[in-house]
């Protein structure tokens, strides 16, 4: 049976982080669908369109990557896509209440849905996509942080 799993995020923007977790992931799964979340209540710089067109160039060399949008429910993505995994990033400590709480709301109401975290490379584990935007609007060096690609749509947006 092949193991599919969904990495979940907003991805406002993607960042260098996701993209480590994005390739961490496929050392145990067969395919992975990064689910960017339209209906997250944090408001955003980048339209959900915007999101995965980045998503899809970061991982263009990743045949076993997909990336989709999903308007409703993780779980009920999870349903509708059959994968039985999700794959969440822990950074600090400061992150585990929050992603614990959702692991366990998420196989509430989907129980056969698990979730897996992984820890991203020790020199990404400062970055955030809100500190990218903060950093990037007071036009401040992004190139380390973040594809290519996401820092000329970032200088675009703050043109
Ligand atoms: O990158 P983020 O903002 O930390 O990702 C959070 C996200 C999008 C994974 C989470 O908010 C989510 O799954 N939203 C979809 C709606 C949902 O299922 N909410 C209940 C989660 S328990």
């Amino acid at each position: 049976m092949s193991q599919v799993a969904i990495y979940p995020g907003s991805f406002d923007p993607p960042t260098r982080g996701h993209e480590d977790l994005i390739r961490r992931s496929l050392h145990f799964v067969d395919r992975l669908i990064v689910g960017v979340a339209a209906s997250s209540p944090k408001s955003s710089w980048f339209s959900v369109d915007e999101r995965i067109e980045l998503l899809t160039t970061i991982v263009a060399d990743e045949d076993r990557v997909a990336v989709e949008r999903f308007d409703g429910l993780l779980a009920d993505f999870a349903r509708t896509t059959g994968a039985n995994l999700v794959v969440r990033g822990l950074r600090a400590v400061s992150d585990f209440e929050y992603e614990f709480q959702m692991a366990l709301m998420n196989r509430k109401l989907h129980s056969g849905l698990e979730t897996v975290f992984l820890v991203p490379a020790l020199h990404l584990t400062f970055l955030s996509s809100s500190l990218v935007r903060e950093v990037a609007s007071l036009r401040g060096d992004v190139s380390d942080l973040v594809h290519p690609a996401v820092q000329k749509a970032l200088e675009q947006k703050l043109r």
